[in-house]
């Protein structure tokens, strides 16, 4: 049984109040709460067994590197990958995928190769490409989602053509919640020889995932919405991908010798990992993958189905209450506008008096909202700590700003 109320007192920020009301936590979209086993991790890293990893020889250099290489088999087993050779830290998707458009997508692309994005792209999924189209004439094609918010995976494979090389595609919409079936667009790109990087920054929150059922090239995790430490996260890259790709960062780590004619770059994943990286940050994400794994991926995410399946059923009955993105399989993610004009900023900042933290803007997702046809839309996103009474006291504070606004 998913007991949410010990879920609850494993984060301490949860008890907190915000304008003297209880703290209703909405913004799991942006940055998830961290329980108290990955603060105490920080804190026991810095405090008791704090070095540089993969430097020295020394007592605490090689308490650092275990704890820290220790993550990458937790990632792995994390989204099932054949090999944690396969997984290159980071700090989250953005440089993720930044790392993928520099190192496999540059040398390997043309003036007018194509790349196919959904218009349900986060910026991070987007403005790597954009770089692209602007420096080397790489073409960017759009496949747009239904009133639903729901993406036919035949569209996006339609549109693939000679010219295309790859699919950059995300498993989850944060701003519509909508799930894409990323095996069927991936099975289908690779019949035609076409890579998928996957932005799997909300689904792996909110759903198990599996890159070797997907079968996709590239699968990008973003820790701090994970409940583990900002500045944590990794990639996935399918090993035969990995040898495709150039070294992308230059620096310590990422060599095995440099002299002042040549370079001998370490092995992957290394090869892809240069400088000083975030050594707590990446413990915080495994103690929080561990925590995440001890509760159950698939009990979280039933937990937030029903989350979902409520959240949808009082908002349907807020007739001034437009939700964006209604598909029934959808992750516990709802946008939504205000009959009546209030902006969402002023919604927001009524939700906020009441305690109810949610995002408001454009979610970093310029192209969704032009194909919506909004300037801005409120976003409450759900996790794993939340509940239905929080849901209640969404609905009680949105009434209020429809009282004042409506
Ligand atoms: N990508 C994060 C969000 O959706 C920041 O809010």
């Amino acid at each position: 049984m998913y007991d949410v109320s010990a879920i609850r007192k494993d984060f301490p920020i949860l008890s907190r109040e915000v304008n003297g009301k209880p703290l209703v936590y909405l913004d799991n979209g942006a940055s998830a709460q961290k329980p108290q086993v990955v603060i105490d991790a920080i804190s026991t890293a810095y405090s008791h067994e704090y070095a540089n990893v993969h430097r020295g020889l020394h007592y605490l250099s090689n308490l650092a590197t275990d704890k820290y290489e220790a993550v990458r088999g937790k990632i792995g087993r994390f989204v099932n990958s054949a090999s944690e050779d396969e997984i290159i830290f980071n700090s989250g998707t953005t440089e993720a995928i930044n790392m993928v458009a520099y190192a496999w997508a540059m040398p390997r692309m043309q003036a007018g190769d194509e790349i196919i994005l959904s218009v349900m792209e986060h910026h991070a999924n987007i403005v790597p490409w954009h770089f692209l189209r602007e420096r080397m004439g790489v073409v960017i094609k759009w496949v747009d989602v239904d009133d639903k918010g729901a993406l036919d995976p035949q569209a996006v494979i339609d549109a693939i053509t000679p010219k295309t090389k790859l699919i950059a595609i995300t498993h989850m919409s944060n701003v519509l919640g909508t799930v894409v079936d990323v095996k069927t667009i991936t099975a289908a790109a690779h019949a035609k020889g076409v890579a998928v990087l996957v932005d799997g920054s909300q689904a792996s929150v909110h759903m198990p995932v599996d890159v070797q059922d997907i079968g996709c090239d590239f699968y990008c995790l973003t820790g701090h919405k994970l409940y583990g430490p900002s500045g944590s996260g990794a990639i996935y890259v399918k090993a035969s991908r990995m040898d495709e790709m150039q070294p992308f960062i230059g620096g310590g780590d990422m060599i095995r010798e440099v002299t002042k004619d040549a370079v001998i770059y370490n092995d992957a994943p290394m090869k892809f990992e240069a400088g000083t990286p975030g050594i707590v940050q990446m413990i915080g994400l495994g103690v929080a993958l561990d925590y995440m794994t001890s509760v159950g991926l698939d009990q979280i995410a039933a937990h937030e189905a029903s989350l979902r399946d409520y959240a949808m059923t009082k908002l349907a009955g807020l007739n001034w209450i437009q939700v964006q993105g209604t598909t029934p399989d959808k992750g516990a993610i709802f946008s939504f506008t205000m009959e009546g004009a209030a902006h969402a900023h002023d919604i927001s900042t009524i939700l906020d008096k009441k305690g109810v933290a949610v995002r408001a803007g454009q979610h970093c997702c310029g192209p969704l909202m032009e194909h919506m046809n909004l300037n801005a839309t409120c976003r409450a996103s759900f996790g794993m700590y939340n509940t239905t009474d929080e849901v209640d006291t969404l609905i009680d504070a949105l009434e209020l700003a429809h009282d004042l606004f409506g």
